[in-house]
């Protein structure tokens, strides 16, 4: 692979830039913020949306062999002993004996405490679950735990999606869901937090074509972030060691992005051998064997498993579009997001507050928020309002000018290119859509004109 592209942020100027225009807050901050937990802000929220209706489409709409499911975060117990989390799912903790700092033994370079340089305890192991209870008594009979991961939802719903959807090997099930695991070394921002979101497919095959399965997940989903526009060179396949592979998987590959830290998971895509059905069966004392008609046999499907968290999509993805470079000769922040992926698709603005102008813009954004998320903004000169829009990845920018009450045409300006093309009112909507799904067909009126990087307001 070639060489990740030199950063252009780093973590601190991303967590400053969220929280000043609004993607992400630190949770319950007027209390002074819960460790490792976040909240999305007006435009977090929508580019979390945007990421996984994206996945949703490529993973479960466009596919024939693909359900989604949505299981309760809360489940039995005795899932969780089943699975394996309440033994294997631990993580070896150290204390400082000088300022009790608590540290991942394993992430640790020396042998002594990283704050201070205090001794350390023997490590022990911590499970990462978070534990509650059930009802209205706090006893050990009535202990559930919040899931650390959506995967086991599906593994307990194999029989039900089976005879309800008639659906016939090899086929998947898809779900996106919180998922809760009390991290000992957090931070990194939103990289890894104590509650976050994943998005898993548990895609179900006969053992034998496991691998060919396996190989076809793998290119699959590294291929899914190059088309959402992350850089092929920022992207990168690792395969886990015998050593490191989790307790249920025969083998597993990272997608690796390179983070402004460095390189870290993205993804996992692991194959999970017959572990989850065998064990569900076990321990539910239910048959979880699928009835192969081809073959007139019960087996037990292998399992494919494409891992991602939404949370660390929507950092990469912020990373991957971040870029500072001169627009309209003024300095500027810009995020090159996909339009898909892009919180806010087109701004209205008006070249001035006058009345007249202010009511056709008002008639465009009305229009136009019928079918995008459309911001209007009528505040500051138009040099700053392309800048605010910019440095949220706005694709389009669409000025009324006193033209426009004459001929009824807008001016599209593009984020990107920064080209600018005069459009009527009337195809404007056509217009965008076009654009914002990719197609480059713009309809020029009659001497309508188009022009690169020029100043604001010629060829209007
Ligand atoms: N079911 C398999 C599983 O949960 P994992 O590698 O532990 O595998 C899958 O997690 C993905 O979930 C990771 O690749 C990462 O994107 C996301 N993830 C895991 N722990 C996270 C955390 N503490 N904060 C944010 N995202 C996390």
């Amino acid at each position: 692979m070639t060489e990740p592209a030199p950063a252009k942020v780093d973590m601190a100027k991303l967590v400053s830039l969220s929280q000043r225009r609004g993607f992400i807050f630190p949770s319950s901050e007027i209390y002074g913020g819960l460790s490792s937990c976040w909240d999305y802000g007006p435009l977090g929220v929508e580019l979390k949306r945007n990421i996984k209706q994206a996945w949703w489409r490529a993973v479960v709409q466009e596919r024939d062999d693909m359900v989604g499911l949505d299981a309760s975060i809360l489940m039995h117990p005795r899932t969780w002993e089943a699975s394996g989390h309440l033994k294997g799912f631990a993580d070896p903790l150290v204390e400082c004996k000088s300022c009790h700092l608590r540290w991942r033994s394993d992430d640790l370079k020396g042998d002594s405490c990283p704050s201070c340089g205090g001794e350390l305890t023997e490590p022990r192991m911590f499970n990462l679950m978070f534990k509650t209870f059930m009802g209205p008594v706090e006893e050990e009979s009535s202990t559930v735990y919040l899931r650390p991961e959506t995967a086991q939802g599906m593994f307990v719903n194999f029989e039900n999606v089976v005879n309800t959807t008639r659906k016939r090997l090899p086929f998947g099930i898809a779900q996106i869901g919180k998922a809760f695991r009390n991290e000992i070394t957090t931070g990194n921002f939103i990289f890894r937090c104590r509650e976050f979101e994943q998005m898993e497919i548990e895609f179900f095959v006969r053992p034998e074509t496991a691998q060919q399965w396996f190989d076809y997940w793998v290119k699959e989903r590294l291929n899914w972030y190059v088309k959402l526009g992350i850089k092929k060179e920022n992207l990168k396949l690792r395969q886990h060691t015998k050593e490191e592979l989790a307790h249920y998987a025969r083998e597993c590959y990272d997608i690796d992005y390179f983070f402004p830290m460095g390189w870290a998971e993205l993804e996992g895509i692991a194959n999970r051998g017959d572990f989850d059905l065998v064990q569900h069966s076990s321990f539910s004392g239910k048959s979880l064997a699928y009835y192969d008609e081809e073959t007139k046999q019960h087996i037990t499907p292998y399992i494919i498993e494409p891992s991602a968290g939404v949370d660390r999509t929507f950092l990469a993805l912020l990373c991957d579009a971040y870029d500072e470079d001169i627009a309209e000769g003024e300095k500027r922040v810009v995020l090159h997001f996909h339009p898909d992926l892009a919180p806010i698709k087109v701004a209205v603005l008006p070249l001035s507050r006058r009345e007249n102008l202010v009511s056709l813009a008002k008639e465009v954004y009305a229009d136009l928020h019928q079918h995008f998320m459309v911001q209007y903004d009528d505040a500051q000169s138009i040099g700053r309002r392309y800048r605010r829009q910019d440095e949220i990845g706005t694709p389009f920018c669409v000025t009324v000018d006193f033209q426009s009450l004459e001929d009824k045409q807008v001016t599209i300006r593009e984020r990107d290119s920064l080209n600018q093309i005069r459009v009527p009112i009337v195809e404007l909507k056509k217009t965008l859509q076009a654009k914002l799904a990719g197609e480059d067909l713009f309809v020029l009126p009659p001497g309508g004109s188009v022009w690169k990087g020029g100043k604001e307001g010629e060829g209007v």
